[in-house]
């Protein structure tokens, strides 16, 4: 197993840093390549014909501190990673770390029912069976981060996405929930504006029921902040009640842009005005880069 070693003034030469993409991963891991001014590898990652991955990493070696950049979501991509993490291996790598930018499983973190495993903990302990470091973008449930056996750091969105509506015209920053109004907190906090959460309430997988707000937001411009968009129901359902109350427009940014079941054309028909996410989950909404708070994670402390 790996020992993490700590970064000294000779180890904290960015030149020595090497960025590997993975292939959910390929433009997050360039750019954040470039933003550090150190050599990027992509992983020649294919399929064979029965669906097993393959993945290369056409370099002579790698002796330096890697960096792998890849999704643990879904399933195949764990494994890509798994892969990846014993090529750097044998490649030399002199320290591993892993910039999981959308890690699955974080909300499967205990036991609900006899019988189930424990899904984040399994995962985790063997992604940090080969790894020196691991960092993580708001990650579901920071809790989950106490199962790695290494150094973890989560890094927060909020910075990017108010950077990113700074120079937009919104009034209000709202949470679909209270689960999620630290975040509104910091969004609308770092733009200056206003902040509150709504209340939602889960029926199924699918349906969720908003309240309605505590602010006042008739013709008002609304940002609504969340980490995840799944099927699109919470969203969906929070801008309708907005609209209800006479809301102007509602904008809605989340940190991971999951999309199942026809997410994005649910959410582009709906009543919202516009959906943007980052690129943790690489789409064709996710334009707001987390690449620079990833950096500055990466960057040694002096
Ligand atoms: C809930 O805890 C999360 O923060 C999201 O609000 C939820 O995962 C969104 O799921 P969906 O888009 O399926 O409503």
């Amino acid at each position: 197993m790996h020992v993490y070693v700590r970064y000294n003034k000779k180890h904290a030469l960015l030149s020595s840093m090497i960025v590997v993409g993975g292939s959910s991963s390929r433009d997050l891991a360039k750019e954040l390549a470039g933003i550090l001014g150190c050599k990027y590898i992509q992983a020649a990652t294919t399929r064979f014909p029965d669906g097993e991955c393959y993945t290369r990493i056409d370099s002579d070696n790698l002796d330096d501190d890697v960096v792998i950049v890849q999704n643990t979501y879904p399933d195949g991509n764990l494994v890509e990673m798994f892969l990846l993490q014993d090529a750097v291996n044998r490649m030399g790598a002199k320290t591993i770390t892993l910039v999981i930018p959308y890690f699955g499983y974080a909300r499967q973190d205990r036991v609900f029912r006899p019988g189930e495993p424990e899904s984040a903990k399994v995962m985790s302990k063997r992604l940090a069976m080969l790894a020196d470091r691991v960092i993580t973008v708001d990650i579901h449930k920071e809790d989950v981060l106490r199962f790695f056996d290494c150094e973890t750091k989560d890094v927060k969105a909020s910075s990017a996405i108010a950077d990113y509506f700074k120079e937009r015209d919104v009034d209000i920053v709202l949470s679909p929930d209270l689960g999620a109004k630290d975040r509104a907190k910091d969004v609308g906090t770092r733009m200056g504006k206003p902040y509150d959460h709504l209340e939602k309430t889960r029926i199924s997988g699918t349906e969720v029921s908003i309240k309605p707000s505590n602010s006042n937001c008739r013709g008002k411009n609304v940002l609504i902040v969340d980490d995840i968009i799944a099927t699109g129901g919470t969203i969906i359902a929070a801008a309708a009640q907005l609209k209800k109350e006479g809301v102007k427009n509602v904008y809605v940014a989340c940190t991971h842009g999951v999309f199942v079941d026809g997410a994005v054309q649910k959410l582009t028909g709906s009543s919202l005005d516009g959906v943007l996410c980052c690129n943790t989950l690489e789409n064709e909404l996710s334009h707001i880069s987390v690449a620079p708070i990833i950096a500055e994670a990466l960057r040694p402390k002096r």
